[in-house]
C-alpha cells in the first residue's frame, strides 16, 4: 500500500484536460522506487496490498521451499515487472497463467506476465521456489543466518529476498500470511498473532501460521525457527503477547532475558500513555540463540534481540528502544531510507524517557552527557542525511534524540509530546519524511523551526547550544 501521488496526479490532469490520452504502449515497471540511498530496492510500477508465504524449512540443510502469492495493484500499464529475490524460482504465474521470468543483478526477479497489465487492475502474482538461504550472498553479503538449531530472517534493510519475493521497500507496507512447515518439535515465531494452534502436516511435520493484519515494512517480516520456549500473556488491553526464548541460551542468559522480554506489556503501556495507542494487535519478544545475531530488530509486533544484550543482567534499554520502534518505524514508517533519524532517533529518545522515568538519570543530564563527550567525528555525520554507509551510525541515534531534546526545549513539554502523538496517529499504518514532521512541529508550536532542525540534522559539525560553548565542553 503506497500513495499513489503520481496516478492521482495523471487522472487530475486528464480529467482537467477533457481529452481521453492517446493509447500508450503497456511499459516495464522498474528495478527500484527512486530511493536515493538504496536505488534498486522496491520496485515501481505496482503496489502490493497482501503477502501469503507459505514455506516448508528443512532445518539440516537449511533448505526452503514454498509459494509466496502476492496480491497487488498495477499502477501503470505493465508489460513486465520486478520482485525483490535470490531463491531459485521454479514457477512465476501472474493472474492464473504462465509468467516467463528472468534475473538481473544480484536481486532482481523480472516477470513477464503472457498479457499485460492495465493501469488499476489487481495481480494475484504466485511465485514457486526453494534454495538454501545461506548459500545466497547478495548486497555483499548473507543477511539469512543459519543457526545450531534452526533459522532466523532478520535484518535491516535487507532481509526479504532471502525468503519471500517482494516489493522490497518500507513505502509499500503490505499484510501478511506466514506460514512455515517443520519437523515435529521445532518451533516458528514470526509476526502478528497465531490465527490457529500448529497443525498436522505431512507425518512428522506441524504447520505454523502466523498472521500480521497491519500493513507491515518487507523488513519487519520475520522468521526464527528452532529450539524455543514460547511464553504467553495477555495485556490488559486484551492483546497477545507472545515471547520466545532460544532454548540454546546458557541459564544466566536466560534469567537476565526473561527479566527484561517479560516486562514487554508494562513497556507497551508505558509508551502508549506517552505516544498515544500501541498501533498493533500483538506484542512480544524473541530472543535468539548465542552468537546468532550481533543488533536487535524491530521486527513488528515481535522483536528480536541478540541475546549478547542479555550478557551482564538484564536490559531494559533495547526492550524499550524495540518496543518505542513499533509506533516509530513500524507503523510509522520511513518513506526513504535517508529519514532513518525518524526511527532511531525516536526510539533513542524513548530510552531516555525510560531512564528518567525510573530515576537513572534525566534527559537533560543524557544529553549533557553526550554533548559533552562524542568525540570530533561524531559531528561530521547529519543524521538527517547520513549517507547509505551510515544509516546506523551513532549519530542517527544519538544525535537524532539530541534534535528531540533540542526541539522539546525549544517548543515545551505540551507541545512537545502533543507533536509526538500526532505524529503517531496522522501517519499510523503509513509512512512519512522529516519535511513533514518539521511542517508539524511548527503547527503544533506556531514557532519557525528551520534553524534547529538545519542545525541539528543537516549540518556536519556541532551544533552550539544556549549557554555552553561546543569548544568548551
Ligand atoms: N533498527 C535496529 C535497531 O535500532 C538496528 C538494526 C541494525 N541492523 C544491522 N544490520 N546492523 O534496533
Ligand atoms: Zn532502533
Amino acid at each position: 500500500m503506497r500513495r499513489l501521488l503520481v496516478a492521482t496526479l495523471a487522472t487530475a490532469l486528464t480529467l482537467a484536460g477533457g481529452a481521453l490520452p492517446a493509447q500508450a504502449a503497456p511499459t516495464p515497471g522498474g528495478a527500484g522506487l527512486g530511493d536515493d540511498y538504496f536505488p534498486d530496492y522496491g520496485n515501481s510500477g505496482y503496489d502490493v496490498s497482501h503477502y501469503d508465504v507459505r514455506l516448508r524449512y528443512y532445518p539440516g540443510e537449511d533448505r526452503l521451499t514454498g509459494t509466496t502469492t502476492i496480491l497487488a495493484a498495477a499502477t501503470q500499464d505493465l508489460s513486465s515487472f520486478h520482485l525483490d529475490f535470490v531463491l531459485d524460482v521454479a514457477s512465476v504465474k501472474v493472474n492464473n497463467r504462465p509468467a516467463t521470468f528472468t534475473r538481473e543483478g544480484d536481486h532482481e526477479l523480472v516477470v513477464t506476465p503472457p498479457r499485460a497489465v492495465t493501469q488499476g487492475q489487481t495481480m494475484t502474482v504466485v511465485v514457486q521456489y526453494s534454495g538454501v538461504p545461506s548459500n545466497k550472498v547478495a548486497a555483499g553479503y548473507t543477511a539469512w543466518t543459519r543457526t545450531a538449531d534452526g533459522a532466523l530472517a532478520v535484518g535491516q534493510p535487507e532481509i526479504a529476498w532471502w525468503w519471500f519475493p517482494s516489493n522490497d521497500h518500507p513505502s509499500d507496507k503490505a499484510t501478511f500470511d506466514v506460514s512455515v512447515a517443520v519437523p515435529d518439535g521445532v518451533e516458528v515465531l514470526s509476526n502478528g498473532v497465531m490465527p490457529r494452534n500448529p497443525t498436522q502436516d505431512i507425518l512428522g511435520w506441524k504447520r505454523w501460521s502466523w498472521r500480521s493484519l497491519h500493513p507491515q515494512a518487507t523488513y519487519l517480516a520475520f522468521l526464527a525457527i528452532g529450539q524455543y520456549e514460547i511464553t504467553r500473556d495477555t495485556t490488559a488491553g486484551g492483546q497477545q503477547v507472545i515471547n520466545a526464548y532460544s532454548e540454546l541460551l546458557p541459564q544466566d542468559f536466560e534469567d537476565a532475558a526473561k527479566a527484561s522480554v517479560e516486562r514487554t506489556a508494562e513497556v507497551v503501556d508505558w509508551g502508549s500513555s506517552i505516544f498515544g495507542p500501541y498501533p498493533f494487535e500483538a506484542q512480544g519478544g524473541v530472543v535468539g540463540p548465542p552468537g546468532a545475531l550481533g543488533f536487535a530488530l524491530e521486527t513488528q509486533t515481535r522483536s528480536v534481540y541478540s541475546s549478547g544484550f542479555f550478557r551482564s543482567g538484564a536490559n531494559m534499554s533495547v526492550v524499550v528502544h524495540e518496543n518505542a520502534h513499533q509506533w516509530f518505524g513500524d507503523s510509522v514508517s520511513v518513506e526513504r531510507w535517508k529519514e532513518i533519524w525518524l526511527n532511531e532517533g525516536f526510539a533513542s529518545y524513548a530510552e531516555w524517557l525510560w531512564s528518567e522515568e525510573q530515576g537513572e538519570g534525566t534527559t537533560q543530564e543524557i544529553f549533557d552527557y553526550l554533548y559533552a563527550t562524542q568525540p570530533a567525528d561524531f559531528w561530521t555525520i547529519a543524521p538527517g542525511d547520513p549517507g547509505a554507509a551510515e544509516i546506523f551510525s551513532g549519530a542517527v541515534y544519538d544525535r537524532g534524540a539530541m534534535t528531540l531534546h533540542q526541539l522539546r526545549l525549544a517548543i515545551g513539554d505540551d507541545d512537545f509530546f502533543e507533536l509526538l502523538r500526532t505524529w503517531a496517529a496522522e501517519h499510523k499504518d503509513g509512512d512519512a519524511n522529516t519535511a513533514e514532521f518539521i511542517a508539524l512541529a511548527e503547527k503544533v508550536s506556531g514557532q519557525q523551526l528551520d534553524e534547529l532542525f538545519q542545525d541539528w540534522l543537516y549540518t556536519p559539525s556541532k551544533p552550539a547550544v544556549e549557554g555552553v560553548s561546543a569548544l568548551a565542553r
